[in-house]
């Protein structure tokens, strides 16, 4: 059964998370967060957009002198983020609500983008990418990282089995990332595995037109 993951689900499920998302996703996704950030190489007053910036658990990691721009489509979840970015007093960091499938952001407007956990949280992936390409000057460097669809036989239809339970609680455990890549024209110069059992895909590109 193929259920579609829809905007008001992930919004729904998003605003339920808030309170609780750093306890639960913080200390298993930290491996992750530290190898996408040093991926993306930031020099020094590059601007960066961070794409499902969720409660902006990746902040601290960034270097204070680059210039970044987090959009999430959940408010809930962009409120905790707003408080980091006071606590860790970040005066670099701008933050929008904002569907990464239709961003306000002019072409070429970013030299790098980054997405943590969270292009199977989005309803459209395909779309996200695009955009997520569009942004992105050419050259520039795009990473992605996130739990795609196991290749081995078991565990890949294990994940199909869950994915419409996943889907209502907001996110897609199955989503395949060879096909997705090749959809949006996206050649990975990196992929690692990363985080418990490896079970998580760290993937660099750069942004060819
Ligand atoms: C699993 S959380 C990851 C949050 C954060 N990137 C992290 O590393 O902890 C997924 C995030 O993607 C956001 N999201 C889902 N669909 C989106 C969309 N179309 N546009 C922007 N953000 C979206 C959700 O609201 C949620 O905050």
């Amino acid at each position: 059964m193929d259920v579609a993951l829809k905007k008001r689900h992930v919004q729904r499920a998003y605003e339920f998370y808030a309170p609780v998302y750093d306890f639960i996703f913080d200390w298993i996704f930290a491996p992750g967060r530290s190898a996408a950030i040093a991926q993306l190489a930031l020099q020094p007053t590059e601007t960066v957009l961070e794409i499902g910036i969720g409660t902006g658990l990746n902040l601290p990691l960034y270097p204070a002198t680059c210039r970044l721009t987090g959009i999430d489509l959940s408010e809930e979840m962009l409120d905790k983020a707003v408080e980091r970015v006071g606590e860790l007093a970040m005066p670099n960091v701008r933050l929008k609500v904002m569907d990464a499938a239709s961003m306000d952001f002019a072409d070429g407007e970013f030299d790098k983008a980054l997405a943590t956990y969270t292009i199977s949280a989005v309803p459209d992936p395909v779309g996200v990418l695009r955009e997520m390409r569009r942004v992105v000057k050419p050259g520039g460097t795009m990473v992605i990282l996130n739990h795609f669809r196991s290749e081995r036989r078991v565990a890949g239809r294990l994940e199909d089995l869950i994915a419409p339970v996943c889907t209502r609680l907001g996110w897609k455990s199955n989503l395949a990332m060879a096909p997705l890549l090749k959809k949006v024209d996206l050649v990975p110069e990196v992929v690692m595995k990363v985080n418990m059992f490896n079970g998580w895909r760290l993937i660099g590109c750069v942004n060819r037109k």
